[in-house]
């Protein structure tokens, strides 16, 4: 762990990411904007996923995977800018860790969901998986938003 917080103690230091600057202020913008992209993407693809929403168009349906697949790139980006900033007091928080797990456990289920679909020469799999994949990545998109707004308040 001392490793790692010095690692990104390094990153913060030469990418001038330190609180109470522009820069710092820009990054968390581009946080911001990043899980605009990435929830707004994936929402509908999840209820769709999950059965709630009966009906996805499957080009609208690409188009937002795309959206949110580029949001879930730039806010990993942006969190690690971010967490460059205050890597000791982060890496102490039990709100940001289980926002890390979090993270982890959504981005595990897409990278499978995806490499299912592949597999489906690109169609979606459907059924009881389809399903149980869509609603863990709402699930878990939604508590990462929670999270990640509750660091400021502890
Ligand atoms: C590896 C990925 C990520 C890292 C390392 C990361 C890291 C961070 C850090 C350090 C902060 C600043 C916390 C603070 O002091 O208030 C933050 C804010 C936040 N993050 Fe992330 N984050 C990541 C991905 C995500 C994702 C995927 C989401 C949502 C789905 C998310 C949602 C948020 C929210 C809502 C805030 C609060 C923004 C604000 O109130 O200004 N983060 N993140």
């Amino acid at each position: 762990m001392e490793t790692l917080a010095g690692l990104l103690d390094a990153v913060g230091r030469s990418s001038g990411v330190t609180l109470s600057t522009p820069v710092y202020g820009a990054v968390s913008a581009l946080h911001i904007l990043s899980i605009a992209l990435l929830i707004g993407g994936i929402l509908l693809v999840d209820l769709r996923l999950a059965g709630i929403v009966r009906h996805l168009d499957e080009d609208a349906g690409r188009l937002l995977c795309r959206m949110a697949r580029f949001g879930a790139g730039l806010a990993i980006a942006t969190g690690i800018l971010l967490l460059s900033a205050r890597p000791g007091e982060y890496l102490a928080n039990r709100f940001f860790l289980a926002k890390m797990l979090v993270v982890g456990v959504a981005l595990t289920n897409a990278v499978a969901f995806e490499w299912m679909a592949r597999r489906r020469a690109g169609e979606w799999p459907s059924g009881h998986y389809a399903r149980t994949a869509g609603l863990v990545s709402l699930i878990g998109w939604l508590a990462a938003l929670g999270l990640g707004r509750w660091i400021a308040f502890t």
